[in-house]
């Protein structure tokens, strides 16, 4: 079975080689984990931000952590949820993915994602928590070299969510 932890806690408190930031495509922060991420990380996140020129959605792009206990930050635009019929499934695990790759190729052997899209983007949870957790086993049973990855779940619903995801996946 591949290492995926689902945890309860803050993303921007966690010691580990990258967490994921649930972007927008501008890059330049906003609201929800975004905001968090920034506010933690200080100004020169958003600096280096403003230099990647913005990110498409299921894509990823890298940068330092700064304040952040973190080494990186991944940042994800992931899907708005427009009822299903806009190819929001395959864009999030795209986004998983995306980051995951990236992760690789900057020697990230610990990574935490938040639950992406299921806030302001409205995705819905139980879809997400799946299409997530079997895109992050998938990647991981051909990328031994990423040792552990973590869901970092903001409150004990979207735990469920995801502890039952993983579950299904045993
Ligand atoms: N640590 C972990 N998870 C968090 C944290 C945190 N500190 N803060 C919020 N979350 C959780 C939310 O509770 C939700 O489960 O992150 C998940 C994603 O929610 P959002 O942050 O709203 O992200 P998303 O739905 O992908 O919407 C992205 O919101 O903040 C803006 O700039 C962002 O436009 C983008 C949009």
């Amino acid at each position: 079975m591949p290492n995926i932890e689902i945890i309860l806690g803050d993303i921007t408190k966690q010691a580990v080689d990258a967490i994921v930031n649930a972007a927008n495509c501008s890059l330049l922060g906003g609201g929800g984990v975004d905001g968090a991420i920034h506010r933690a990380a200080g100004p020169e996140l958003l600096a280096e931000c403003r230099t990647l020129h913005g990110c498409e959605t299921g894509k990823a792009k890298i940068t330092k952590g700064y304040r952040l206990p973190a080494k990186y930050v991944i940042h994800t635009p992931g899907p708005v949820w427009h009822g299903g019929g806009h190819g929001e499934e395959e864009l999030l695990r795209s986004c998983y993915r995306s980051c995951l790759e990236l992760a690789s190729e900057n020697g990230c052997r610990t990574v935490d994602f938040p639950s992406i899209s299921t806030g302001v983007y409205r995705f819905p949870l139980e879809k997400a928590s799946r299409i997530a957790v079997k895109a992050i086993a998938e990647y991981l049973a051909d990328h031994p070299e990423i040792q552990r990855v973590r869901m970092v779940c903001f409150d004990e619903r979207t735990k469920a969510f995801y502890d039952r995801a993983l579950e299904a996946l045993r």
